[in-house]
Parts: structure tokens; sequence; C-alpha cells
């Protein structure tokens, strides 16, 4: 595991390593079970960002669940657009059904914000956030997700599944901007 690294044009130094990572997706994957006991609920995964966060958080989660996958899209480079496109067909059925959307982080909160919006047309029983990171600096919407793992400072971070224009999700520890 190197100290630092260079993505791009930018250089990151080492935040959370790996085994932090994997102690409190543990403890996020209990406190969903006990939150869920037997209601199967629907893991929705937010792609792409969340990939590596969904695949250890339900390989820790042992109860009965379905999981689905949802490509939405706010951010360029290293900003937010503030406008949150929603990609692939949105035709999951969650009605009457206990959803949990997975993000790997909840910064502005608009992605997670107007996902909730759509689903709730579709009369799910309820809606619940669960992200590995939060930034409640950063944070506009209107409730802060239910379920976090590590909440940071507003700084850019990349790794375990989060990228820099595409580059560093496959890193196993999570980087921040060094400034
Ligand atoms: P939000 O809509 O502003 O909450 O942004 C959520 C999405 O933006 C996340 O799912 C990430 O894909 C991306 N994002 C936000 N902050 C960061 C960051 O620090 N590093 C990498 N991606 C980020």
């Amino acid at each position: 595991m190197s100290d630092t690294i260079q993505i791009h044009d930018k250089e990151f130094k080492i935040f959370i390593p790996s085994e932090y990572i994997e102690d409190e997706v543990k403890s996020l994957a209990q406190k969903l079970e006990k939150e869920y006991q037997e209601k199967n609920p629907i893991f929705l995964v937010v792609l792409n960002g969340a990939f590596m966060f969904a695949a250890d958080l339900l390989k820790n989660y042992s109860k009965s669940c379905d999981i689905s996958f949802i490509k939405l899209s706010s951010y360029q480079g290293m900003n937010s657009s503030g406008k949150v496109e929603v990609g692939i067909n949105f035709s999951i059925d969650v009605e009457n059904r206990h959803v949990i959307i997975v993000e790997d982080i909840v910064d502005t909160g608009l992605t997670i914000q107007e996902l909730k919006h759509q689903l709730k047309n579709n009369n799910p029983a309820s809606i619940e956030v669960c992200t590995l990171l939060f930034k409640p600096e950063a944070f506009r919407g209107i409730e802060p997700p239910k379920f976090q793992g590590f909440v940071i400072s507003n700084t850019f971070v990349l790794g375990y599944g989060l990228d820099y224009n595409e580059r560093g999700r496959n890193l196993k520890d999570l980087y921040q901007l060094k400034e």
C-alpha cells in the first residue's frame, strides 16, 4: 500500500485503509439485518461508485433480500453538476417493498433526493439510504441518510469504487485529495 498516489493531474494521500473500511461495512450490514429482519428488502445499488461497497455489504448481509442496480450520474471531474440523470431503465417493482438505496457517498444529496422522488411514485413501503461516506458540509438535501458509515470533511476522495474521471475505482483503500 503506497501512502500517496498520482491519478491524472492530481495527488492523493491515504485516507481510510481497507481494514477500517471492512469493519465499518460489517457493522453497517449488522445494523441493516437488525432493522429489516424478515422484511425481505430490496437493495437498490447506485452504479458505478457503489459497486465495491455493495458487494462487501451484501456479502455480510445474511438475511433474505433482493438486489437491483441503477445507474445515475451528477458528477463531472470533481464537481457535482447539480443535475441528476437517471441512466438505465427504471423498471424495478418496488410497490409495498422496503427499499434501501446503497450509495458510495452522499455529497450534496441531490442524487438520492431525485432517486427517492422517482421511487415514491411507485408506492414502496419505505425508502432509506445506506451510504459508506457522508459529507455533511456539502449536504443540501432534506433528510440525511439513515445508515451512514464514515462522516467526512468536504474534500474529494477516491478509491473503493469512487473515481476521479473513471480512474481509481479499483483501489481497496480510500484516498483523499492532497491539498
Ligand atoms: P451527490 O448527488 O452530490 O450527493 O453526489 C453523489 C455522487 O457523486 C456519488 O455517488 C459519487 O459518484 C459522486 N461523488 C461525490 N463526492 C465524491 C468524491 O469525493 N469522490 C468521488 N465521487 C464523488
